[in-house]
């Protein structure tokens, strides 16, 4: 008798040795594509946020595939933290390292309000330097980072203590592998 835990992680796909040898990519497509694998992640999620949350901070690109459908849920606003350039209006743009060089994300400087419990979301923690530097920006806007939420965690590479170095204290995954 499968809980609903188990039947999303039955359609996580596991591809070794993607995109180099050695390395084991946790691939979300399949539930992506299953009708009922998208909306049980969904309400699975939403049951697990703690509450209050005045808005969504989703992570470009996979973190709007789950960012978007939770705001909906919760009958709250979605926020988009995006990869460089994107972004038309003026923005706030935090850098955060790569394996090999660096990247960064921006948000809009009118895009929260001083104080607002902000929920962020993305598909995955790895390393935490993409949560890092998204986490650096809700807070650059006043905002209050109130939650973390990912589906997926990979333990070893040591992502969660990342993030909690540097405060974000509230942090959960569904899967973690
Ligand atoms: C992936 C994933 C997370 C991030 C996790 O995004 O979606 O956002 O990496 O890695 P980290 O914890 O080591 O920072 P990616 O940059 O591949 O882009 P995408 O979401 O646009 O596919
Ligand atoms: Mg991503």
């Amino acid at each position: 008798n499968q809980t609903r835990v188990d039947r999303i992680e039955a359609l996580v796909r596991t591809v070794p040795d993607f995109p180099r040898p050695g390395i084991v990519f946790r691939d979300i497509t399949p539930l992506m594509a299953d009708p009922v694998g998208l909306g049980e992640t969904i309400d699975e999620l939403v049951d697990r946020i703690p509450r209050p949350v005045d808005v969504v901070a989703g992570v470009d690109s996979r973190g709007f595939l789950f960012g978007a459908p939770i705001a909906v849920r919760l009958g709250i606003g979605f926020v988009p933290i995006r990869k460089p350039g994107k972004l038309p209006a003026p923005v706030y743009e935090e850098s955060f390292d790569l394996e090999y060089g660096s990247s960064s994300l921006s948000i809009h400087q009118d895009a929260l309000e001083p104080g607002q419990r902000v929920l962020l979301i993305d598909d995955l923690l790895a390393t935490g330097g993409t949560l890092g530097a998204a986490a650096r920006l809700v807070l650059r806007e006043g905002a209050v980072l109130a939650h973390t939420e990912t589906v997926l965690e990979l333990k070893d590479l040591g992502g969660r203590e990342h993030l909690a170095a540097q405060g974000v204290d509230s942090f959960s995954s569904l899967l973690a592998f």
